[in-house]
């Protein structure tokens, strides 16, 4: 029996058939109320495949998981929003209070290791790049890693290329032209900037043991996206790839409330950072 049908036309059983689908490879919960995201998200594959319905959709995946359609729709289920130094009251903390510390703690080695989890296209490692060049970073040991479970963004992050709408999100018309050149219709990075970053496929919900020690991680507008047990097990695995005193910034609306025994919340707002223990 399909089960009821929802008000998108998705009959109950095959909604929760998505949400088990996406929470498997993801983490992400989706709620009882993301009717409409599937609907919008998900329509352009059922026509692609000429489908009648995502019950159909639902009926192909059931055959097999694992299947490039299986991908599809995680990644089309995934926000992946994101926008140069966004949240800029976080880079004015990064700028006035750890980039001083560490330019007078790492004198010696001169190197320095950041970490965008959950990067998505690349806006976040870029802004972090750019900004340290600007604060007069640049021979110094950088190296920044982006990682995102998403192949799909990370290929967009790895090109550097971004549309002029992207470019138009955050990014200061001065630091435009002086970071970016133009390649047809996009914007292309300078390779000074690109040679920071390096981007992995990584899911946040394996051992991340091996990353690190950094500096700074961002783990920003992700852990939303998560249930109470996966975002503490992503914290404590991301303590333990940070220096001490290392920073952690999150989303606006995400904390590390609970999780004292970590971490330590510097600053106030949109700008507080938490300071590893
Ligand atoms: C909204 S974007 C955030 C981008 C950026 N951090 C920012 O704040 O602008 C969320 C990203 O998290 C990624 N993501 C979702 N689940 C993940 C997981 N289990 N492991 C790693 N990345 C994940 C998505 O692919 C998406 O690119």
């Amino acid at each position: 029996m399909p089960g009821q049908t929802t008000t998108a036309g998705i009959h109950s059983d095959n909604y929760r058939f998505l949400q088990e689908h996406v929470y498997a490879q993801t983490g992400i919960v989706l709620e009882q109320d993301k009717h409409y995201l599937f609907e919008t998200r998900l329509a352009p594959i059922v026509r692609q495949l000429g489908l009648g319905s995502i019950n159909d959709l639902c009926a192909v995946l059931r055959s097999s998981r694992e299947t490039e359609v299986g991908r599809r729709v995680v990644e089309a289920m995934t926000t992946n929003e994101t926008y140069f130094f966004r949240d800029p009251g976080q880079y004015e903390a990064i700028r006035k209070t750890l980039l001083p510390r560490l330019k007078q703690e790492r004198r010696d080695t001169k190197r320095l290791r950041f970490w965008s989890a959950a990067s998505s296209t690349g806006q976040e490692a870029y802004s972090l790049a750019i900004l340290l060049l600007e604060e007069g970073f640049g021979d110094w040991n950088i190296q920044i890693l982006g990682t995102d479970f998403s192949s799909q963004v990370l290929d967009r992050a790895r090109s550097g290329k971004f549309h002029q709408i992207e470019v138009n999100r955050g990014l200061p018309a001065a630091l435009l032209i002086k970071y970016f050149k133009r390649a047809g219709v996009e914007w292309a990075i300078n390779d000074q900037v690109r040679q920071m970053v390096r981007f992995e496929t990584l899911d946040l919900r394996k051992s991340l043991r091996a990353f690190g020690p950094f500096d700074l991680v961002f783990c920003r507008n992700v852990l939303i996206y998560f249930d109470a047990e996966t975002k503490k097990k992503i914290l404590k695995e991301i303590h333990g790839t940070l220096f001490h005193r290392g920073w952690l910034l999150l989303g606006g609306a995400e904390t590390a409330f609970g999780f004292e025994e970590w971490f330590e919340r510097e600053g106030s707002g949109n700008a507080a950072a938490y300071e590893a223990k």
